[in-house]
């Protein structure tokens, strides 16, 4: 017989049967491998739907324990608080991300008190605060005041320290902030906060229904394009990451998620340090818009993208679907 007959390797044979499949795969998902982003609002018992983000909604401070105890019971490490702010606390300046008492600290001390063991993850930015929806400052000229911002920037990320946030993540995109933010929690005694740098943060129309969920949408004048990144570039990425770890960042963020895995997979070979992955507001609405048609299966297309995110080497992903990964996971 001649063998030339025959393919000399069958990579079928690997795949032929579940154990088999099991015993090669090189990405397994697991429930610590997520972080779950919620939004808080004020008011008690409240528990508000945001029609961008079906199946997501907009929680009081009264329910957060429970849904602390919730996701810890599921096995996900780290929260993500995010504030609705009420139009009358937003301002010019964001003052309100400096109060000791706004919607993040409350929220982030009401879970700290319960005892609920779980990390808590706190957005450093502006625009949930200010009343022209920009994450800095903005000169009357139409600018972002890069180093005004900075400065307000650390004193926020006090803030939140001081009210128990486990992992500072700035996601403002200014030069410098990480070396502000990182020399401010020092000076206050916080060693052990982390800093998690959303350091390639593009700017992109997948944030769209976030928008919607804190308030901002109705406020944004113009876009983010002078702060954060344009879509078409990878080399900028890197830097940004070398700079953000040079300033003292613990690990690094790419964001959006999915359409940015190319970023992802090319930090991770290039630095040694975390890299997580923030599949965002928009991606979650396209994933809830095509199966509410019937388009597509949900657990089936989570549990894909959650693996590819692990093969492009992210270390963890923020996701809103991050339950129900973790029941699937269980
Ligand atoms: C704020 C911030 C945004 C997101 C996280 N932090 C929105 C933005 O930059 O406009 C988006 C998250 C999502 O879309 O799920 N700086």
């Amino acid at each position: 017989m001649h063998l030339g007959q025959f393919p000399h390797t069958r990579l079928r044979r690997t795949r032929a049967s579940a154990w088999s499949r099991a015993m090669v795969a090189e990405t397994r998902a697991h429930p610590s491998d997520l972080i779950w982003p919620l939004f808080v609002t004020d008011g008690s018992n409240v528990e508000q739907p945001i029609a961008t983000m079906p199946g997501v909604c907009r929680h009081s401070i009264d329910r957060l324990p429970d849904l602390a105890r919730r996701a810890a019971d599921l096995g996900i490490p780290c929260l993500a608080l995010f504030p609705n702010t009420p139009a009358d606390r937003r301002t010019p300046g964001g003052e309100e991300a400096l109060n000791p008492d706004n919607l993040i600290c409350r929220g982030m001390r009401a879970i700290k008190d319960s005892g609920v063991a779980i990390g808590l993850l706190a957005d450093v930015a502006l625009d949930p605060y200010t009343s022209h929806g920009h994450d800095g400052l903005l000169h009357e000229d139409g600018r972002i005041l890069n180093d005004a911002t900075v400065a307000i920037l650390a004193g926020q990320a006090l803030n939140q320290a001081r009210a128990g946030a486990d992992i500072i993540a700035p996601s403002d995109m200014m030069d410098g902030r990480i070396a502000a933010i990182r020399a401010a929690l020092e000076a206050d005694g916080h060693h052990d906060v982390q800093i998690m740098a959303y350091a390639a943060k593009y700017a992109s129309g997948f944030y769209g229904p976030f928008r919607d969920a804190v308030g901002a949408a109705g406020y944004l004048k113009g876009d983010k394009k002078t702060y954060q990144m344009d879509p078409a570039n990878a080399e900028e990425a890197l830097r940004e990451v070398a700079m953000d770890i040079a300033e003292g960042a613990d690990s690094v963020m790419v964001k959006p998620g999915l359409p940015y895995l190319d970023i992802v997979a090319r930090v991770k070979a290039e630095f040694r340090v975390p890299v997580f992955a923030y599949q965002v507001s928009g991606e979650y609405a396209m994933v809830e818009a095509a199966v509410a048609a019937g388009m597509m299966e949900r657990d089936r297309v989570i549990l894909e993208t959650l693996t590819a995110f692990k093969r492009a080497g992210a270390a963890g992903v923020l996701t809103y679907h991050a339950p129900r990964l973790a029941e699937l996971l269980a």
